[in-house]
This record gives structure tokens, C-alpha cells and sequence, in this order.
């Protein structure tokens, strides 16, 4: 996979976005279209008390999750990415998706807060290696230039 190709690639889509919901649209889309063996890619939101489900690509998945809940929540409360090699080894984990094996979620932060998180789950254990989740961060870096915190989505 050629990442540099990818971010250079990304940055072009998602410069000329004109809103938040197509911005987030389009950056789940990109990834999922992308990549193999991932089958739910997309964002939380958070609303000033929980992470409410925003754009996303894969099944219908719970609308609300709690700081502290699930994997999630769990980077909400961290601030930092998560990355679940199973997901069926840990207790803190919500299933939304049967078919979901491992999981990472990056925070989205804005000036010190947790604006919403990036959460890809895919249907094989130990999807997201370091390379991967290297990527994926400076994938939400460049997400987060091109996101008008003034504006919300909910
Ligand atoms: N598995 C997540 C819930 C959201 S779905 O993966 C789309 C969690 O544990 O927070």
C-alpha cells in the first residue's frame, strides 16, 4: 500500500470540501474504498455529553456511546488512538457489527478536546498494524486542518 500516495491523495479530496458533513462523508468513504478487511469505517461525534454517531461507511451501528464506553469511549476519555488486535479479548468493547474482529479509534481533538472519534473496525483479527495506524493517524492530522470547529454537524 502506498501511504504517501494515499495522504497526498486525501489531502486533494478533502481540501475543497465545502461542510462538515461532506467533509466526514467523504473521509470515511476514502478510507473504505481504499482498503481490504475493513468492514464498518466512520465517526462519532461528540455533543457535549456523548459520542453520537455521525458519517459512516458499513452496517447500521448504535447512535450513541458514553465516555468511557466500549472502545470509543474509551478514546474519548484517553484522548489518545486505540488499537484492538481482538476485540473479543477485551471486556470494554461494544459489538455493533458481529463480523467486527479488531478495531482502532483516533481521537479527533480540537484545542485540547475530544471533538469526535475515527472508528474502523474490520472483520480479521490483528487488521491494523503499526504502519497502518501510522497512516491512519496522519490520515485524522490531515482531517482535522480541513474540519470548521465553529461549525457543528449536530
Ligand atoms: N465497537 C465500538 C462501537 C462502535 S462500532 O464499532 C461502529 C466500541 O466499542 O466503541
Amino acid at each position: 500500500m502506498n501511504y504517501v500516495f494515499l495522504l497526498e491523495s486525501a489531502k486533494s479530496l478533502l481540501q475543497d470540501s465545502p461542510n462538515n458533513l461532506s467533509l466526514l462523508s467523504n473521509a470515511s468513504a476514502f478510507i473504505k474504498d481504499n482498503f481490504d478487511n475493513l468492514n464498518w469505517v466512520g465517526f462519532y461525534l461528540f455533543d457535549g455529553t456523548k459520542l453520537t454517531l455521525g458519517p459512516f461507511q458499513g452496517k447500521v451501528a448504535c447512535e450513541i456511546i458514553h465516555p468511557g464506553r466500549g472502545v470509543c469511549g474509551t478514546a474519548y476519555v484517553t484522548k489518545e488512538t486505540q488499537v484492538i488486535p481482538d476485540v473479543h479479548a477485551i471486556d470494554n468493547h461494544i459489538a455493533c457489527d458481529a463480523a467486527s474482529m479488531s478495531e482502532t479509534v483516533i481521537p479527533i481533538m480540537n484545542h485540547g478536546e475530544v471533538w469526535g472519534v475515527f472508528d474502523l473496525d474490520a472483520p480479521i483479527t490483528n487488521r491494523f498494524d503499526e504502519e497502518f495506524v501510522d497512516f491512519l493517524q496522519k490520515y485524522v492530522e490531515i482531517l482535522t486542518k480541513y474540519i470548521d470547529f465553529n461549525k457543528s454537524l449536530i
